[in-house]
C-alpha cells in the first residue's frame, strides 16, 4: 500500500519521523502504564479492550475488563450467548450499542472464517467496526503495520506536526490519517509500541486540558510546543 501524500503544508522530513518515533518509543518504554490488554496479542481480548475503552475511562474499563474476560473468555463464547446476557454483562460500561455490536461480530465471524482477520479492509466489513478499531486490532493483537487515529492521537499529531489544520473536518481527518501512516516506523513490531505510545502521550502529557510541553519527550520536533523568546521549550 503507498502511503496517502500530505497535503501542503504539512511536512514529515526523515529526520524528523525519526527522532520522533525513537524518542516516543523510549519514552513509551520507561513511562507507559502497564495495562492488561497491552500484555496479551489474543485479538478478541484486544477487540473487547478497544470496544471498551472507546467511549470509557481507563479507570472504569480496569474494574470491568477481566469480569467481562472470565465470563466471556472468547469470541465463541460470546457467539453462543444471547444478547441480553452480553449486554448485562456490559452493565456498568454504558453506550451499550457497543456490546449489541460485539454479540453481532461474534456470530458473524463464527459463521464465517471462525477467527478475527488481521487486515484492517477485512476488520471493517464487520458490525460495529470503524476505521480507528480496525487500526487497532491490526496493530495491537497482529502486530500489523496499520496506522490508527483516535481523539488522542488526532491530538497529538496536530500539535506535533499540523497546528493548523481542522480536525473536525473530513479533509483534517484524512490528513491526520496519513500523517499517522507517514510517520510509522517500518516493522509491525514497532509499530505496536509506537501507536500505544502516541495514544499514552496523549492520554498524559500531551492533553486536552494542558500540554505538558516541559516533560513531553517530543517537544524538540513539536510544532505547537511553547517555546520562549529564545526558542527553547518553556
Ligand atoms: N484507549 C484506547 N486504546 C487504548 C490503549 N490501548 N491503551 C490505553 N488507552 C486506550
Amino acid at each position: 500500500m503507498t502511503a496517502p501524500r500530505l497535503p501542503r503544508g504539512v511536512r514529515v522530513p526523515d529526520d524528523v519521523r525519526r527522532r520522533f518515533g525513537r524518542r516516543l518509543r523510549a519514552w513509551f518504554r520507561a513511562n507507559g502504564r502497564d495495562l492488561p490488554w497491552r500484555r496479551t496479542r489474543d485479538p478478541y481480548r484486544v477487540l473487547v479492550s478497544e470496544l471498551m475503552l472507546q467511549q470509557t475511562q481507563v479507570a472504569r474499563v480496569l474494574e470491568r475488563y477481566d469480569e467481562f474476560l472470565r465470563e466471556f473468555p472468547t469470541l465463541g463464547t460470546v457467539a453462543r450467548s444471547r444478547q441480553a446476557r452480553v449486554m448485562e454483562a456490559w452493565e456498568g460500561l454504558g453506550y451499550y450499542a457497543r456490546a449489541r455490536n460485539l454479540h453481532a461480530l461474534a456470530r458473524a465471524v463464527e459463521r464465517g472464517e471462525g477467527a478475527l482477520p488481521s487486515d484492517p479492509g477485512e476488520l471493517r466489513r464487520l458490525p460495529g467496526i470503524g476505521a480507528y478499531t480496525a487500526g487497532a486490532v491490526a496493530s495491537f493483537a497482529y502486530e500489523r503495520r496499520a496506522p490508527l487515529v483516535d481523539t488522542n492521537v488526532a491530538r497529538v499529531l496536530r500539535r506535533v506536526f499540523a497546528p493548523r489544520l481542522d480536525p473536525r473536518s473530513a479533509r483534517g481527518q484524512q490528513t491526520l490519517w496519513a500523517i499517522a501512516e507517514a510517520v510509522l516506523p517500518r516493522t509491525g513490531r514497532a509499530t505496536w509500541v509506537h501507536n500505544q505510545a502516541v495514544m499514552e502521550l496523549g492520554a498524559l502529557i500531551c492533553t486536552a486540558r494542558v500540554a505538558r510541553c516541559d516533560v513531553c519527550p517530543v517537544r524538540d520536533v513539536c510544532r505547537s510546543a511553547k517555546r520562549d523568546r529564545a526558542g527553547r521549550v518553556a
